[in-house]
């Protein structure tokens, strides 16, 4: 079964990790939080697959590349990783990006985007990191929001966490989870 990595894989993604390690993967987890992590691997222990906690923040970026090369060296090549990575977090997707380039093997990178990737006035969602890679397959998925008869809202943990995993059951390049235009009918406006 494959290695996959799933970066920030303890909030809204951790549904995902869940599903990966059901369906018997290797799957590396990065968050800071370490109880979040134990308490991941104590909920995966029964299933076919593991866990594998890396307990880093990704914002020291020689931290990140020493526990990833270390995870890689362990586990193998990744095949497969989400990576839900804060704005602000400096060169974390580069880091990412050139140790995936630097396997042999392929690997399919799900790049999972906030909903201000769906805003026409900004450009967030920097996906320049993953062009280029010789061993990458690039897929975006966007975050957008629910409409219903009250107005809308924000997506829960579980519509999300599916949405991802309905974008890699699907090899989706482009995905949107949800709804994003029109993008003035988003919360809170
Ligand atoms: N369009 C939408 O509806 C939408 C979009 C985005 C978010 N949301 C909602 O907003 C909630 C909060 O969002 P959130 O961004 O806090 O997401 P989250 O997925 O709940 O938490 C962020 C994840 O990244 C990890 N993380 C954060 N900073 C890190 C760092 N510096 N180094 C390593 N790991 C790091 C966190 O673990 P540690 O804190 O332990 O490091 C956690 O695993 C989500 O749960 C979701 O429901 C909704």
């Amino acid at each position: 079964m494959a290695h996959c990595l799933v970066v920030g894989g303890t909030g809204m993604l951790r549904g995902v990790c869940v599903v990966l390690a059901e369906a018997g993967h290797r799957v590396s987890v990065v968050a800071r939080n370490k109880e979040r992590l134990v308490g991941l691997v104590r909920d995966t222990q029964r299933s076919p697959g593991v866990v594998n906690p890396i307990p880093v923040d990704y914002l020291n970026n020689n931290a990140l590349h020493e526990k990833l090369s270390e995870a890689i060296a362990v586990l193998g090549p990744i095949s497969l990783s989400v990576l839900w990575i804060h704005g602000e977090a400096g060169d974390a997707p580069g880091v990412v990006a050139r140790l995936l380039n630097e396997q042999k093997e392929n690997c399919q990178v799900y790049h999972v985007l906030g909903s201000t990737a769906a805003d026409p006035t900004k450009q967030v969602g920097d996906s320049r990191p993953f062009e280029h890679l010789a061993n990458c397959s690039y897929h975006r998925i966007t975050l957008g929001f629910r409409t219903g008869k009250d107005g809308s809202r924000w997506l829960t943990n579980d519509e999300i966490a599916q949405g991802v995993l309905d974008a890699i059951a699907n090899e989706r390049h482009e995905a949107v989870v949800g709804e994003i235009e029109p993008w003035e009918n988003r919360p809170g406006r």
